[in-house]
Formats: C-alpha cells, structure tokens, sequence
C-alpha cells in the first residue's frame, strides 16, 4: 500500500528520501515522487512505475533541499499515473501533500471547492484534500489553519506536509493510517513505516490516531488536533525486529520460505522456555479469565483469515471453546453476537490492515477482550489490544506472507495448548506429547525444503494452464485454500481452493484432462484420510491431472496422481504447517517459470491500510 517518507536534515535530503521509497517498495506501488522547497515555489518530480522512472527524472532535472516529503503511490481513487501520482501542490505552489489513506468526503470538499474556482488536475481525494488545506492555511498561523482543515475531513490519512512559509519545517498527521517519526544523527524523518527509515535512526515515535507533529531544525513537536502539545513517547528502534536483506536469495520471497524452521523454532524456543511449558509473557490473561471465555470470534483479512480457520479447528478440538471465524471487512459490516465473555482474536501480521483494525475497535466497543497475534511490535492493532501474541518472525518483506503465515499456525498452537491446559479439556500427558509433536514440526518443513528441486520439477509442468485446483479437508482446508491464494498472487494462474467434499457440489465440472488439481492428502488419524483419497478418484475418473501431497512411504495415492510430493508423517493438526510450505514452494516455481515480479506481484499491497 502507499508509502511515504519525508525529512528535515542538515544536508541534503533527496537522496534519503529515495532510499526510504526504495525500502518501502515491498509494501506495493504503481507511481512515485518527491516534493521539496525550491528558491521560489515548493518542486516536484513524479514519475508512473518503477522508481527506476522517478530516479530517471531526478537525474535529468535535479532537485535537492534540506527538507523535503516522497511517496510511493497504490492506486485507489484514478488509475495509476503521472497526473495521479503524489506528491500533489496547490495551484500556487505554496504547498505540497503525500497521503496515506482515503478521504471518505472528498467529493463533498471538492464541490465547496469547485465553487470558489478551484480547478483540478488529478482524479485524486488527496489533491482535494491538498486544495482544502491550502485554502485554510492561507492566512495566519499554518498549523491552526492545518488542523481546522483535517477537522473537516471524514476517513483515514497520514499525511507529510511542506509549504512555502517555513521551507525547513514538514508537517506529519494521523488518523487510522499508520505513520511514524524518528530521529537520528542526520535529521529527523516522517514514515509510514521503521523499515523505510531504518538505517537512520535510533528512536521513533509512534504517532497515535488525532496527532500531529511538527518537525523543524530546533525538533519535534506534537499536538492533538485540537492543538495541545502532547507529550509523544520515544522508543528505541530494535534493529533486529526490523533488518532485512535477501541473503544470497534469489527473492526475499524464497528466503522467508526457507526462514521457516528457524522461525517456528525460535518461536518455540521463546514461548516454551524450558522445553515443557508453555509461557506466554504477552498474553497477559489470568487463568481465571482463560477459563471463563464462553466464546472466540477470530477475525483478519487475507491469508491470516486461513490461519485463523485453522485455529478455530484447533480451538474447538482441544478446547472445548465454541469459536467462530469472520473476515475483517464482513465482521465490521454486519451485526455479530458478541458480549463480554466473547474472546476476540485478531490475526495479522502488519497489524494495520484496515477491516482487522476496525473489527477489534468494535469488538473492544461491546466490552470483549481482545487478543491479537501479530508480527510488529508497536504496531496499531498491538496498541489496541488488551492480549497480545508476537509471532515474532521477523520482517516479511515478499508482499506474499509465508514465514508470517507458519508463525500464525504456531502462535494459534500455542494458544490452544496453554488454553486446553487452563480449562482442563487437556490432560497433561497428552498435552505434552502434543508439545513435542508440535517441536518436531522445524524438521519436517526442512525435509520439505529439501525436495525443493523436485517441487520446481512438479510446478514445472503443471503452471502453464489458465486454472488450478486445490483440494483439502479439515485441518488442510485451510491449507487448500491458502495455496491456491499463494499460487495466484504470485503466477497469475487463477486457482480455486476447496474444501473436497464439497468439489461434487460444483466446481467437478471444471475437470478435465487439463486442469492440474492438488489434493492434500496427508494421513490422520481416521476416516478423513480414506475420504479425500475417494475424491482424488473422482477427480482421477474424469482425467483431471493430480498432483498429491502425501505422507512418505504412504502407497494409496500410487496410481491416481501423477505427481506425489511427499512429506514427513505428522499429526492431522500440525500437518499444515508443514503442506503448506510445500504449497508456497510450488506456487514460488509456477511463478518464476512464469515470470512474474514474485516479491512485488502486481496491483498487491503488503499491509492493506484503507478499506
Ligand atoms: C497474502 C497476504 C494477504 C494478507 C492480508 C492481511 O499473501 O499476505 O492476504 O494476509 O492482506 O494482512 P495482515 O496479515 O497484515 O493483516
């Protein structure tokens, strides 16, 4: 999603800025630029695609300053383009803008505007959004003016500002986008997120939801709207939390995947201290609450709402908790029963997606608990809840989430254990041998890594046709659904996942002697096993072309797939998280025979940060 940067240095700045829009390309961009003071009015450069395009330009027409803003542009209101692109200035050059978000009553700002003779260049609510505050910062103090103009607007925005009237000062504000300020020996810095400015500083500040902040050569002063100082909090950038470099990978895509077992083996090391116990510092919840939750309502967006699927299944079976699962963007829109002793989990790995974001505030507004199980630390959703498990994977910069994913699945395992334990639903014998069943998974997802070459082979041959299939049941439904996501997010290839009981209900008329279908197929402990292999024979006796995940040295798939790629034996509940990587591996190969940009895939954002 959009990026920005923004800096007050003592040297010059457009150098910094690049680097920041560089470092926020992971997030997803379709246009780019930078805006900076000039000897008469405030400059621009912008440029569509790449920042290659925007580099061009600056190298033909030079800009440098010691202050200055830039943007990476996601396209939501106009298709992606120069005249679209941010920053955006007023007619006169006075000021420029950058903006994050939506401004939900811009075209109710762009008429009041239109009528006093305003005209417009671009599609954009942030060039109306640019108009309105210059018109009201153009008398008197700007930052009275500025706040009366954000006051006016409805929606979500970070926004770095410059203006011809202090040419060393940049403006940042915040509502419901995320943006942050730092600051380190070479000046102070605006940014939608640390990683863009990392390099640079050692502490930032959190902006929260209704500030704004001032960044000026004496400092950093920030103000709520109403336009008292606010006494702002520094934190201590963790470097750690935040670096991020390919690693001799060919993609920081490939690199995550293999991050995996080190991931979930940190993990398990950090939250299972000893070895046997499980101690969860985050979570924060007494076992008195723990055992007098009467409900769990799990809601995210995206692949998190897969790994949500799969705690509910995991939950529910050790438990005893009734749980339910939503989609951010439903659960806000509809009218769900939740009361006090309903426990909402939020899953995300950003912590910023908007729909998970506003889903909590509304469970937090019934008076429900909530927990969220999330990857940034500091991060809006952290803020927000009153329970928090890290998933503490690291920075996941391939805009697909894989390491972020298998550190979700972990997290909810986690839970579930500790949970099971609490209420009594698990003896203490048998949760300790679920625990070092689940402290074998690290091995099995290496075994997995290492058949990387035969997964190339398999993805190969199967990525050419315009559609894929994959199927799964119970506990690798989720994981159905989770590859088949994968697979089109980075090839291209549409694909549909689908719980496999349900493949006679419809999508069996898809097959044919072309489409190529994954069936998880993995061995549990009952009867689901011999079910799906039934559905692999239904899709085998119409020619569709199978390709198995199935357990090592298990023979029933011999003969019905033409392609098995086999995987250690695991429990049915911790299988996914070892199928899956085989999943991202095969949706990794059809991409790159395909020739996709797999970190960047096109029109994608990493964190989803307007609705
Ligand atoms: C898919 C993917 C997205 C995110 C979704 C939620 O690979 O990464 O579907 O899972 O946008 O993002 P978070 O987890 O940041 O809330």
């Amino acid at each position: 999603m959009c990026g920005i940067v923004g800096m007050v240095g003592r040297e010059d700045v457009v150098p910094y800025l690049m680097e920041g829009l560089k470092r926020l390309e992971y997030r997803g961009y379709d246009s780019a630029g930078v805006a900076v003071p000039g000897p008469e009015e405030l400059q621009s450069r912008r440029a569509v695609g790449r920042l290659a395009a925007l580099e061009q330009k600056l190298l033909s027409s030079p800009l440098s300053a010691t202050c200055g803003i830039g943007h990476t542009r996601w396209a939501t209101h106009g298709e992606p383009s120069e005249r679209n692109s941010h920053p955006h200035m007023d007619a006169a050059k006075n000021l420029a803008v950058v903006h994050n978000g939506i401004i939900e009553n811009y075209l109710e700002l762009k008429d009041t505007l239109i009528e006093a003779g305003v005209g417009f260049l671009s599609d954009t609510d942030t060039e109306v959004l640019t108009h309105h505050i210059a018109r009201k910062t153009a008398d008197g103090d700007f930052l009275d003016g500025f706040r009366a103009a954000l006051g006016d607007a409805r929606g979500a925005y970070a926004l770095g500002v410059i203006h011809r009237g202090e040419p060393g000062v940049v403006y940042a504000a915040r509502l419901g986008s995320p943006l942050i300020v730092g600051r380190g020996p070479a000046g102070l810095f605006i940014a939608s997120d640390v990683p863009a400015i990392l390099p640079h500083v050692d502490q930032v500040i959190y902006l929260k939801d209704g500030e704004l902040a001032r960044l000026s050569e004496t400092g950093i002063e920030v103000f709520s709207l109403d336009g008292t100082p606010q006494s702002a909090e520094w934190v201590k950038v963790d470097l750690e939390d935040h670096a991020a470099d390919a690693a001799g990978f060919e993609t920081f895509m490939l690199k995550e995947i293999h991050e995996q077992p080190r991931v979930i083996r940190g993990l398990l090391e950090k939250y299972v201290p000893g070895g046997k116990e499980i101690h969860l510092p985050d979570l924060s919840m007494s076992d008195e609450v723990l055992r007098g939750i009467e409900r769990i309502m799990i809601v995210s967006c995206g692949t998190a709402y897969y790994a949500a699927m799969y705690g509910r299944l995991l939950i529910e079976k050790f438990t005893g908790i009734p749980v339910e699962t939503d989609l951010g963007s439903e659960f806000r829109y509809r009218d769900p029963k939740i009361a006090k002793n309903t426990l909402v989990i939020a899953v995300s790995q950003s912590g910023e997606t908007a729909d998970t974001l506003a889903s909590i505030k509304m469970a937090r507004g019934a008076g429900c608990p909530v927990l969220s199980i999330c990857n940034v630390a500091g991060s809006s959703l952290v803020r927000e809840s009153d329970h928090i498990i890290y998933t503490r994977a690291g920075p996941e910069i391939g805009v697909a989430s894989t390491k972020a994913f298998t550190a979700q699945l972990t997290a909810f395992a986690l839970f579930t254990l500790h949970a099971g334990k609490v209420r009594g639903e698990l003896r203490a014998a048998e949760n300790a041998v679920l625990l070092r069943e689940l402290q074998d998974i690290p091995n099995g997802i290496h075994y997995v890594l290492g058949r990387e070459d035969e997964i190339r082979e398999v993805a190969g041959k199967h990525h050419e046709g315009p559609s894929a299939l994959y199927l799964g049941r119970r506990f690798n439904y989720p994981m159905a659904l989770e590859g088949a996501l994968k697979n089109k997010e980075i090839s291209y290839q549409h694909a549909e996942g689908y719980a496999a009981g349900e493949m006679k209900h419809g999508p069996i008329a898809l097959i044919n002697e072309y489409l190529p279908v994954i069936c998880i197929c993995t061995e549990t402990e009952d009867e689901v096993a011999e079910k799906m292999i039934s559905n692999m024979r239904e899709v085998d006796a119409r020619g569709g072309r199978i390709i198995a995940i199935a357990t090592q040295g298990d023979t029933r798939v011999d003969g019905l797939a033409e392609d098995v790629i086999h995987v250690p034996r695991a429990r049915e509940c911790f299988s996914p998280l070892i199928n899956v990587v085989a999943l991202q591996l095969l949706a990794y190969y059809a991409a790159q025979a395909r020739g996709t940009d797999i970190d960047k895939p096109r029109n994608l954002a990493k964190s989803v940060t307007v609705e």
